[in-house]
């Protein structure tokens, strides 16, 4: 009776909001406030052990649903790079099902590198779709944690060292993933830049510097795209760790910010009962085994410490409202629920032009690039990395696919009638410590030699280095930014065997390219770029792709350069890490101290040049409401019809307080063809011109005098405005 009655409910709702959305715009990614009743209805229905019993998980990756409602149990799945494969219910082990492979969507930093929002949209709800059909619950992504070295070992899961490019990636994202009806879950929420001892480090750093560099994706994904949920991270913040974190989940998430979501820990992040209820925790994951999940914190224990008048009823109550309030929202047990789809062309057409649209042409000095694939016979395909899979490995979340594309296997399908010959170059070996592994760096002389005779007997040479799935990997963070395995050796050997030799880097994090730079004329970045990694890059060599991505982080000429490593604060002693380089982080350090980077934040060259027009703006006087529009004519001078990223950075010339050289408040992707002209539009809020200021704890706009720089990157500065605020 109950059972229909719930149904009946939600299908009268489903089909009311519906009616909404054919008229309005598809807000079917938001929490929907008609729900709300409902939620409330069941919550008061529900006995305290059936609470408690929906905020632990049950099974490495299951919680609790409400048997007596018809609710199903509660099924997460990682992300970021596409369905995981199912485990067992209580272990890490593949569950070995036949059933449970997914499309490998590409790594963060290739998403980020397209720039482009509409295919975030378009990713996360594919992704989305895949997830529903495998019958997930709880997407385990977006991962969006700021790349703060270039040694952190998950940076190639993450989208950027710059906040706004950040937010820009996983706001569409988020929505597109719970457009799926399914709940997308942000992580890790936050100041969460480090592996190492990524379980205990205490992270100190300033109001101004999370506000302005490591809060704004969360707050924007709250406010913009209603997220559903947020991961608390392992780490400590100022002390307390963030799972039971007053500041971080009660008063700024579920406070200032007004998040209605479920706040889920990280895998065995939860380090207490009472203080995780009552600071903010809702669902607790990853803790127990078999038998004993409900003896760990938010079982048992929680139950007693609300019998015991530790933690309030109306604290459980508020626990249970946001877990009942995510499953409506997703249409848990709803017969009009989305039922998704996966491994389908559509998704692969998708992550060919993610991966497409993500590579970065970084030099092409002697124009060998685009191959032209008319005049070409032979060429020889060097490293490991051209034949990797990427999709699992490492510590980090896998993916089974049916299929991935590697660039060997891309350039053979792009090129039949070319010889296309293979040498190794290199071997990726390990030092064992632990049971983590650190590359060697040491190459293989013999490897070097077979790939030199190759490159001598063939037109071109491509080879492919950087890292893999074990070289950047969670858990740990590298120690150098060397290249490995005798890579830069390899490359040396190479081009000087045949000078036609191109470089190209897989990897998603930056690299110490000092070693190949001077002898390397052309050179080209890619990522763990998901099932048709190797299809894009071939397709970019050989022009049918004109390449525009632009890089989502700077890469510094060596480590030292870099604003955590400048201060010598990364990865901190043993106890705690304090951010010294503050608000200065990625581009904003190297600009302020004029630091020359090897390639700077938002660089990316295309077969075609960009020219720039002079830009119209809305006015040149501002009040603090305003909003700011800009208006820049582009024109492809090139024979390549292809896309450019224009980019809008602010400077504050004068002001109260130190502001970065520049920063980045908008950009726009915009297709523009041969010899055309297009008007690219740049708007963005006065607001945002804003800095945190830490005595009166609130954002301030001052008036003054700012300069828009408009750029093709954060160091091709094309055109200058300068405007007024009052
Ligand atoms: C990772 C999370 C992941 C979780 C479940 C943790 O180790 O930090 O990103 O979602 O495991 O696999």
């Amino acid at each position: 009776m109950k059972i229909s009655r719930f149904v009946g409910f939600v299908l009268l709702l489903v089909v009311l909001s519906n009616c909404n959305r054919a008229i309005s715009e598809d807000t079917s990614y938001k929490f929907d406030p008609s729900l709300e009743p409902k939620v409330s209805e069941i919550v008061n229905s529900l006995s305290l052990d059936e609470k408690v019993s929906l905020f632990y998980g049950n099974g490495k990756f299951w919680s609790a649903g409400i048997e007596r409602l018809g609710i199903d149990e509660v099924q997460y799945a990682d992300g970021p790079l596409g369905i995981r494969e199912e485990l067992e219910r209580h272990s890490w082990s593949p569950a070995g099902w036949t059933t449970d492979s997914a499309t490998f969507f590409p790594a963060g930093g290739g998403l980020s590198a397209t720039w482009n929002t509409d295919l975030a949209y378009e990713y996360g709800s594919a992704m989305g779709a895949e997830a529903r059909a495998r019958n997930k619950d709880y997407l385990l992504a977006p991962a969006v944690n700021i790349q703060r070295s270039p040694l952190g070992g998950r940076n190639y899961e993450y989208f950027s060292e710059d906040p706004v490019l950040n937010s820009n990636i996983a706001v569409p994202m988020i929505k597109g993933i719970q457009s799926q009806d399914v709940a997308a879950t942000i992580k890790h929420y936050a100041i969460n830049n480090q592996e190492t001892r990524r379980g205990s480090i205490d992270v100190q750093a300033s109001e101004r510097a999370i506000r302005e560099i490591y809060l704004p994706v969360y707050k924007a994904a709250v406010q913009e795209a209603d997220v559903y949920s947020v991961m608390c991270s392992y780490n400590r913040f100022r002390g307390p760790y963030v799972c039971e974190n007053e500041y971080l989940l009660r008063d700024i998430l579920k406070g200032e910010w007004g998040f209605k979501g479920t706040v889920m820990s990280d895998w065995g992040a939860t380090h207490s009962t009472v203080e995780s209820a009552l600071y903010g925790l809702d669902i607790s994951m990853g803790n127990g085994g078999e038998g004993t999940y409900h003896e760990t914190y938010f079982g048992d224990p929680l139950a007693k410490a609300v019998q015991d008048g530790d933690v309030p009823q109306s604290v459980v109550d508020d626990m249970a409202s946001r877990v009942v309030r995510v499953l409506l929202n997703v249409k848990k047990n709803d017969p009009t629920r989305k039922t998704g789809s996966i491994n389908t062309p559509e998704h692969s057409e998708l992550v060919y032009k993610v991966a497409s649209e993500s590579i970065v042409l970084l030099k092409n000095e002697a124009n060998l690039l685009p191959l032209s694939t008319s005049e070409l016979n032979s060429i020889a395909v060097i490293g490991d990395n051209a034949t990797q899979t990427l999709s699992s490995g490492g510590f980090g979340a896998g993916v089974k696919v049916v299929y991935e594309v590697t660039p060997l296997e891309g350039l053979k399908n792009r090129l039949p009638n070319v010889e296309i010959n293979y040498a190794k170059g290199y071997d990726e070996t390990y030092e064992r410590n632990g049971f983590m592994r650190s590359p060697a760096f040491k190459g293989d002389p013999s490897l070097v030699a077979e790939a030199v005779e190759l490159a001598k007997n063939s037109e071109y040479a491509l080879v492919f280095i950087g890292g893999n799935r074990l070289v950047e990997s969670e858990a740990s963070d590298r120690t150098t930014m060397e290249l490995p395995f005798g890579q830069a050796e390899l490359v040396k050997a190479v081009t000087a065997a045949n000078p036609n030799t191109i470089v190209v880097m897989v990897a998603g994090t930056p690299f110490d390219l000092r070693e190949i730079e001077p002898t390397t004329s052309s050179f080209v970045w890619s990522w763990f770029n998901g099932s048709e990694a190797g299809n894009a890059i071939a397709d970019v060599l050989i022009g049918t792709v004109n390449p525009s991505g632009k890089l989502p982080f700077t890469i510094p000429e060596k480590l030292e350069d870099s604003p955590a490593h400048a201060t010598n604060s990364f990865p901190g002693n043993e106890t705690e890490v304090v951010y010294e380089e503050d608000i200065l982080v990625g581009y904003r350090w190297f600009d302020t101290k004029n630091i020359d980077p090897k390639y700077p934040f938002g660089f990316g060259l295309s077969y075609s040049t960009f020219k720039y027009g002079s830009p119209k703006i809305n006015k040149t006087r501002f009040s603090a409401n305003d909003v700011l529009e800009i208006t820049i004519p582009v024109t492809n001078t090139g024979d390549k019809d292809g896309k450019e990223i224009v980019q809008a950075y602010v400077r504050a010339d004068k002001s109260g307080v130190m502001r970065p050289a520049k920063e980045l408040k908008g950009f726009t992707k915009v297709s523009v063809n041969a010899g055309k002209t297009v008007s690219s539009t740049i708007t963005f809020d006065i607001k945002d011109l804003a800095y945190f200021n830490e005595s009166t704890m609130s954002w301030v706009v001052e008036p003054g005098d700012y300069t828009i720089l408009i750029g093709s990157s954060s160091r091709d500065i094309r055109e200058e405005i300068a405007i007024v605020v009052e």
